[in-house]
């Protein structure tokens, strides 16, 4: 079995002060990466640093909004500046605006596209600058969504953001594989502060709170569990053992982890000459149209009472 070892490495997570984001960090800090941890919460940046150090690791606080290029900046000459280089960048930071189409203001769109995708693209470019001027390769691991892969009712901003997020792995893994950078989306399922107010999920994550495990049905039918059974996947794609993973979707979370198909034409009908609205209208439903394809999250199905 491959043993990962991350020692001499350096990374910056986005978000990491609580959630997914701090497993991320003490994961990658547990296999001997240093860690830039960035929160726009002074204080959950500070005290994962500490409970990094306590924990035997190495951690530093960069506390600033990700969404610009001047905070882009910031996180990766921190990186720099504190540990001497950068190998591995988690694009994690984000937040949600929920409102369906019709109710969602402008501020709302702005907020999560900014956090999420213009905080991934700008994070992502200042480290690929500075990974080919190492040129050592490196890894990108973005943070797409079950809602970006399949759409998902109230998150129009968000859906657009994350399923943005999937399409830049798959660019940036082309444009960044002769500097051998790897670039991922990982599309985790975890019980954080963001989940913890799905209603379906609320008794069970208050039972985990409780110290009781989840049931089979969620971390294998599920998939879902704690923030540290995705984090897992962060060190693994960080390490030798997965240089040749690139321009993916993964999921991880609960018992599974997963590769997601990528957007592709699955059926396929032609006309001599190009179609007309009426030659579409009659070869329509029993050519292409018979494969019509599901949008949104399934809702989690409970095992009978
Ligand atoms: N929890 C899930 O099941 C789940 C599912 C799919 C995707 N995700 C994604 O995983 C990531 C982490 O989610 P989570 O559930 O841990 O959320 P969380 O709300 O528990 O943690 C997010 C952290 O990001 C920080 N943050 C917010 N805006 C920031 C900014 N502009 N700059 C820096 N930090 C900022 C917050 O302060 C917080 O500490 C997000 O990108 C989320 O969309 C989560």
């Amino acid at each position: 079995m491959p043993s990962i070892d991350l020692t001499g490495k350096v990374a910056v997570v986005t978000g990491s002060g609580r959630g997914l984001g701090l497993a991320y960090a003490h994961a990658l800090a547990a296999h001997g990466a240093s860690v830039v941890v960035n929160d726009v919460d002074e204080a959950v940046a500070e005290a994962a640093v500490k409970s990094i150090a306590e924990a035997g690791g190495s951690a530093v606080a960069e506390v600033v909004p990700v969404g610009t290029t001047e905070a882009a900046e910031r996180l990766v000459n921190r990186a720099v500046e504190e540990f001497g280089r950068l190998d591995i960048l988690v694009t994690n930071a984000g937040i949600l605006r929920d409102k369906v189409l019709w109710k969602m203001s402008d501020d709302d769109f702005d907020a999560v596209i900014t956090t999420h995708l213009k905080g991934t693209f700008t994070c992502a470019r200042a480290a690929a600058v500075r990974m080919r001027e190492q040129g050592e390769g490196g890894t990108l691991i973005l943070v797409g969504s079950p809602a970006g892969q399949r759409g998902n009712f109230g998150q129009t901003n968000y859906s657009a953001a994350k399923a943005g997020i999937a399409a830049f792995a798959r660019t940036w893994s082309m444009e960044l594989g002769r500097a051998n950078i790897t670039v991922n989306a990982i599309v985790p399922v975890a019980a954080t502060a963001m989940t913890e107010t799905i209603p379906a999920f609320a008794p069970y994550v208050e039972a985990l709170k409780n110290g009781q495990p989840f049931p089979d049905f969620l971390r294998k039918g599920e998939g879902f569990g704690t923030p540290e059974d995705c984090a897992a996947l962060v060190p693994f794609l960080a390490s030798e053992a997965a240089r040749s993973i690139t321009g993916q979707a993964i999921g991880i979370g609960g018992d599974k982890v997963a590769i997601w198909s990528h957007p592709q034409e699955i059926k396929a009908a032609y006309a001599d000459g190009g179609w007309t609205p009426d030659t579409l209208a009659e070869a329509f439903p029993t050519s292409v149209g018979a494969e019509l394809q599901s949008v949104g999250v399934p809702a989690p199905k409970f095992p009978e009472a």
